[in-house]
């Protein structure tokens, strides 16, 4: 027969575990982020209730395409608690995404959340890759949903005649986003030649050429 102290430990691991699979647990009904505070926490602190309104809790930036006229031919549109302050410490937030004809969400990861997306407009080519380095792709629709795990590197191209859109959501208030090519080719202060030129085994001046085409991240 087990111990006693078996379950208890093991109701322990959970509740540890259960905190760290998304953002953590709020505390009361609503904390509407104070962005301008100069107080620095996990997340944001909270501003004084009685200042509190709807539009804390409202944004109108989702209901129209991004421009995606840019290199990419894809734009981002974040739904966060930068964005509405009263998702502070709720644990979730959304994103358009928006692709012109042969446009593309490069590579990227978000350390902070699972994302879950629904295809608004057009049909794009998508895929996740695991850590046994296996890609999951396939092709998905209007209407149609797909999921790309917490902390996985994923992307989305527009392989279609026409525009394509998606709106994307997040288990997490502030996903976050760490672009493979621009993490790696455009940090500031930037990530050293010989290492690139090591890891991808090419030489110094492929290194150079790339860092020229992507412009650092602002
Ligand atoms: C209420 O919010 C406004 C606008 O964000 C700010 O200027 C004001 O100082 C706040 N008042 C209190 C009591 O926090
Ligand atoms: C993209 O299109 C918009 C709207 O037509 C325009 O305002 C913007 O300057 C364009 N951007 C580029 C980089 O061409």
């Amino acid at each position: 027969m087990a111990s006693p102290a078996v379950p208890f430990f093991l109701l322990l691991l959970f509740a540890i575990l259960s905190n760290t699979f998304a953002d953590p647990d709020l505390l009361q009904d609503t904390c509407v982020a104070d962005l301008s505070s100069g107080v620095t926490i996990n997340g944001f602190v909270c501003k004084p209730s009685n200042n509190v309104s709807a539009n804390d809790f409202f944004f109108n930036g989702l209901k129209n395409p991004g421009f995606v006229n840019n290199s990419l031919g894809s734009l981002v549109t974040a739904a966060n608690v930068l964005m509405i302050p009263g998702l502070n410490t709720l644990g979730v937030s959304l994103a358009r995404v928006d692709y012109a004809p042969g446009g593309v969400n490069p590579p990227h990861t978000h350390p902070r959340a699972t994302e879950i997306v629904f295809v608004l407009k057009g049909k794009l080519d998508v895929g996740f890759i695991t850590t046994a380095n296996v890609l999951i792709s396939r092709t998905i629709k209007v209407g149609e949903v797909f999921t790309f795990p917490k902390g996985l590197v994923h992307f989305q191209k527009n392989n279609g005649v026409g525009n394509a859109a998606v709106i994307a959501a997040f288990n997490s208030q502030l996903p976050g986003t760490q672009t493979i090519a621009a993490t790696l080719f455009a940090a500031c202060p930037p990530v050293p030649n010989n290492v690139l030129a090591k890891a991808f085994q090419i030489g110094t001046k492929e290194v150079e050429k790339i860092k020229s085409r992507l412009a650092p991240k602002k």
